[in-house]
């Protein structure tokens, strides 16, 4: 079952016109928002997040907050599972013809409900792999836009070298991944690019920081260089389907010998407990 335009429907019986601009122009937004045991996590900062895309790109929000509850809490009671990620888009709609430049149309809102299946903390600490690359994005990466055409070039670069994640750096500074939010430990200090135009302000970021301050590491939002990054005592990502995640392995270097730091482990456990609040 998916939700689009105020209907559920089967997924195989969803379909939108071929003038929609979502499909012709990527022109929309989106948000990734995860149920635990049924119920929103974060769902007011990722409708604050989803209020700020929108006048980025203006397009005004179809749905008051009220509205987006109900809608997400009605998706979410077809599916069986405990845990889910629920998707959600939001397209300027369909035009009459295929032009850049645009009118006032009627946005397209298209939702589906994933099972949530995160790993556990056995599997979670044998760390995982990336690898560096360019950052070729837009300057407006804050906002959280359906075009997403160079993350799908850096996904597939992922998938081939086997690895988790793409770790991004502009002018050789650490921006973000390409899914996610990239965090690195050095002595008692965590490390993380300013939520500025250059990287996706996450919902796992904030939640990241506020674990850590719970484990006592100082918090620096400032940017570091792709050396400091394999230089670091421990490399993390984030994202609201991953939670956060141990990287210990990056360009075939080491980090920290391969071993999860406690740090981590310490954040791990404070985020499971904001999970259960
Ligand atoms: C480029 C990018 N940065 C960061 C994130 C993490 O955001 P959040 O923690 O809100 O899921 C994502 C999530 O998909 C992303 O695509």
């Amino acid at each position: 079952m998916v939700y689009l335009n105020g209907n559920f429907i089967a997924k195989n019986k969803a379909s939108i016109s071929v003038m929609d601009r979502g499909f012709l122009f990527g022109d929309g937004v989106y948000e990734v928002i995860p149920a635990y045991q049924g119920k929103l996590f974060r769902l007011d900062a990722h409708l604050q997040r989803l209020q700020k895309s929108l006048e980025a790109v203006q397009i005004s929000n179809p749905y008051t907050n009220d509205k987006w509850l109900e809608t997400l809490k009605q998706l979410l009671s077809y599916s069986q599972s405990d845990n889910q990620s629920l998707y959600l888009q939001i397209t300027r709609g369909a035009d009459t013809q295929r032009k850049h430049s645009f009118g006032s149309l009627s946005p397209t809102v298209y939702i589906e409900s994933n099972p949530l299946i995160p790993k556990d903390k056995i599997t979670l600490e044998q760390g995982f792999s990336a690898i560096t690359s360019s950052d070729i994005r837009w300057s407006r990466c804050d906002i959280k836009a359906t075009s997403l055409l160079a993350n799908t070039m850096y996904a597939q670069n992922a998938k081939k070298a086997q690895v988790e994640e793409v770790i991004l750096h502009r002018d050789n500074i650490v921006t973000e991944g390409a899914t996610s939010n990239v965090f690195m430990v050095k002595g008692n200090t965590l490390h993380t690019h300013p939520a500025n135009t250059h990287i996706l302000s996450g919902i796992t970021r904030d939640l990241a920081l506020e674990s850590a301050t719970a484990c006592h590491l100082k918090i620096k939002e400032l940017g570091f260089t792709t050396d400091e990054l394999l230089g670091a005592d421990e490399v993390w990502i984030s994202s609201s389907t991953r939670e956060i995640m141990p990287i210990t392995q990056i360009d075939n270097r080491t980090i920290n010998n391969g071993k999860v730091g406690h740090y981590w482990a310490c954040v791990y456990n404070h985020y499971q407990q904001l999970k259960n609040d």
